[in-house]
């Protein structure tokens, strides 16, 4: 038997409940904060995650599902949404354009990492991506977003903080941290010893215990930000403190992307087990520019779906719509034409198996109908109908043209 691949995952029945829950509802809230709806491509130029996401990434350098094309393209399926848009928003020449533009998404996503609970190769994301805006209460508004979209859902959640400086107090932080690491570097992991020379600051969050224990006394960038960037995070712990969304601050919390710089965040939530972060985000002021577009101040976020759906407290769902079914073989046509007319205002299924009135009540129940519709031989020759209102609990036989 053919199989799903490993990490990849089918939506349906009960998950696709849940998925179209909270895509609705993500979308809903998006759109009250002015976001547009976006589409980019699954697949893109290679060239397009190298220079945005980064080389020295863990998803660009271990996990992307690369391929030469037919055309000899070097193309690859995207691993997160950011990267499209951004391309879309330079091809499009809104970079040239001005103003404001903002934007929501959501889609399938590719990384080929080890498959572990939360951790699949395919999943999920809404993301949105804000272009134009650099001031931080975007950045406030962003958190704010987030924190709605999930509350609206029911789910707990701690919001991580941190500032990543900008070209300005990054490069000597940088410099700083390397000479750290070089007094450590004998005690530390092979993957942070590459990481020193390819994205220093991606040591910060090493996994292994022993090079957390060295970096509890690594140079925190959080203490030698530039005036403007303290100040903008100062002015964005306000900005939060004032609308009553708690966060720690979190020094080691650098992203897995290379594009950030100023404001990044993680949402986790302590219910899901070990892959915890729920959301994540940040400002990249430099993107559009390394894309060879205009430079544009730009902040935004994404979601897993599939973590956020062992989170989601569904509403109660209430009995909806209409079972039609028939006794006698003779009443089927009846009950089909009536499911038909039904269906234009509400929602109706028909039974094409002829049952006993006690097997149509367990198939209404099962499709979760407040009206059981049956027809047997005396209603067909009485141009009659049988209704049961399932949640009243009643029941009577009426003409069909009051049906
Ligand atoms: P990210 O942190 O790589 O950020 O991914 C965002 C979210 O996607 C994570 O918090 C997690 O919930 C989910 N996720 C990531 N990898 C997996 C996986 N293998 N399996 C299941 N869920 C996963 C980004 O992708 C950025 N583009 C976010 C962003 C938008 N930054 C600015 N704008």
């Amino acid at each position: 038997m053919v199989k799903s691949l490993r990490g990849m995952n089918d939506i349906l029945s009960e998950d696709y409940e849940r998925f179209t829950y909270f895509i609705n509802l993500a979308t809903e809230i998006a759109q009250k904060y002015g976001f547009h709806f976006i589409e980019t491509p699954l697949l893109e130029e290679t060239a397009l995650f190298k220079r945005s996401v980064g080389e020295s990434s863990d998803i660009v350098g271990k996990e992307m599902y690369q391929f030469i094309d037919k055309g000899e393209n070097d193309v690859c399926l995207r691993p997160e949404g950011t990267a499209g848009v951004v391309r879309a928003f330079i091809q499009k020449k809104l970079d040239k354009a001005g103003g404001i533009h903002r934007f929501f998404y959501h889609g399938p996503m590719f990384r080929y990492e080890r498959p572990q609970k939360g951790r699949l190769r395919e999943f999920h994301q809404f993301g949105v991506e804000s272009f134009g805006v650099g001031s931080v209460y975007e950045d406030a508004t962003m958190i704010m977003m987030v924190a709605d979209i999930l509350s609206a859902c029911g789910i707990g959640y701690k919001l991580q903080l941190n500032s990543l400086g900008d070209q300005n107090c990054m490069p000597t932080y940088r410099d700083n941290l390397v000479s750290f690491i070089e007094s450590v570097e004998a005690d530390i992991c092979p993957d942070c010893q590459r990481r020193k020379a390819t994205n220093p600051i991606r040591v910060l969050d090493c996994k292994n215990e022993k090079c957390q224990s060295l970096y509890t006394k690594a140079p925190k960038l959080i203490n030698a930000l530039c005036p403007e960037c303290e100040s903008d995070f100062t002015k964005l712990k306000k900005i939060l403190t004032d609308n009553n969304i708690a966060f720690e601050i979190d020094t080691n919390l650098v992203r897995g992307l290379d594009y950030y710089s100023k404001t990044a965040f993680e949402f986790v939530s302590d219910d899901i087990g070990s892959q915890s972060a729920i959301a994540g985000g940040g400002r990249y002021d430099r993107l559009v520019e390394f894309l060879d577009g205009r430079a544009t101040p730009a902040v935004g976020f994404a979601m897993g779906i599939e973590r956020l759906m062992e989170l989601i407290v569904m509403p109660e769902t209430s009995r909806e719509g209409y079972y039609i079914g028939a006794m006698d073989e003779e009443a089927l046509d009846l009950a089909v034409s009536l499911t038909h007319q039904k269906r234009k205002s509400a929602k109706a299924t028909c039974e094409f198996k002829t049952k006993n009135l006690k097997n149509h009540l367990k198939g209404a129940d099962k499709v979760n109908a407040k009206f059981c519709c049956v027809i047997g031989s005396n209603e067909l020759k009485d141009g009659t109908i049988w209704v049961k209102n399932l949640e009243a609990k009643s029941e009577k036989v009426i003409a069909l043209k009051d049906f």
